[in-house]
């Protein structure tokens, strides 16, 4: 799996399956179900750290769990989340962290954040690192926002958000990930941008869904918009291909 696999799978209208992941079992486990694309999110500061936000994840750690993860994940597509701190001071410096990650096995990172991304976005990209975007709800500035929230309910927030997201798609971003955004613009984006749009608690509309492989396991918290696929199934291995299957077929989620 790699970028251009994505992008064909957007033009054919197949759905893209995406879950975090933090460890080599897990790792080899959603390879051997066929998931197309790993994320090794900063939510591991939540939910393997047990700390209140994704702020504390430094550049070595999520190095650690990327190093464990890509050990066993050679043909599923892995991105990284760039941490709190390692991206935002200037491009020079974040293409430094960015080629770390890189050296670890991510085949793309991802930032969270606009339009002041855009330099730093065309900076990494034309020197060979990919770039996935992350708008909406942006976990690594919850003390800024306050709370987590939907984004894109009105009319002005619909359109900053579909002009943010072509200005990133124009600056080289490969791939957006949406989250708690209205679903009807994400759909709007969705249909705006060539490069594939992966959401969460974003509605259907979109080219992909990613989940916290915890939530889908029923062991993270209650969220509304996740799915305990677990209660489900007779094992682990059959929650994982049962979301997989829920998503290629449309049926997760449900609108
Ligand atoms: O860190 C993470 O798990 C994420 C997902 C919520 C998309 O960014």
């Amino acid at each position: 799996m790699n970028i251009k696999d994505l992008v064909l799978k957007k033009e054919r209208q197949e759905k893209i399956t995406m879950l975090t992941c933090y460890d080599s079992t897990f790792a080899e486990l959603l390879e051997r179900c066929k998931l197309d694309s790993i994320l090794v999110g900063d939510s591991l500061g939540m939910v393997i750290k047990g700390d209140k936000t994704t702020l504390t994840v430094s550049l070595d750690e999520i190095k650690y769990h990327l190093k464990c993860v890509s050990t066993k994940s050679s043909n599923t597509f892995l991105i990284v989340d760039m941490p709190f701190s390692t991206f935002q001071e200037n491009p020079e410096k974040t293409f430094f962290h960015a080629a770390k990650l890189m050296d670890s096995g991510a085949q793309m990172v991802k930032l969270e954040g606009g339009a002041w991304l855009l330099e730093t976005i065309e900076f990494l990209t034309t020197r060979g690192v990919p770039v996935c975007t992350h708008l909406g709800m942006l976990p690594q500035s919850i003390h800024k926002i306050g709370c987590y929230r939907k984004f894109g309910s009105s009319e002005h927030e619909k359109e900053l958000l579909v002009k943010t997201a072509t200005s990133l798609e124009n600056a080289g971003s490969e791939l957006l990930i949406l989250e708690l955004v209205n679903s009807k613009t994400s759909k709007q984006i969705t249909e705006v941008l060539k490069i594939p749009t992966v959401g969460i608690g974003s509605g259907k509309f979109v080219d992909g869904q990613v989940l916290v492989l915890y939530d889908i396991l029923g062991i993270g918290k209650k969220l509304s918009f996740a799915k305990d696929f677990l209660s489900e199934s007779n094992s682990i291995e059959e929650c994982i291909k049962n979301y997989i299957q829920s998503v290629k077929k449309g049926m997760f989620p449900e609108n």
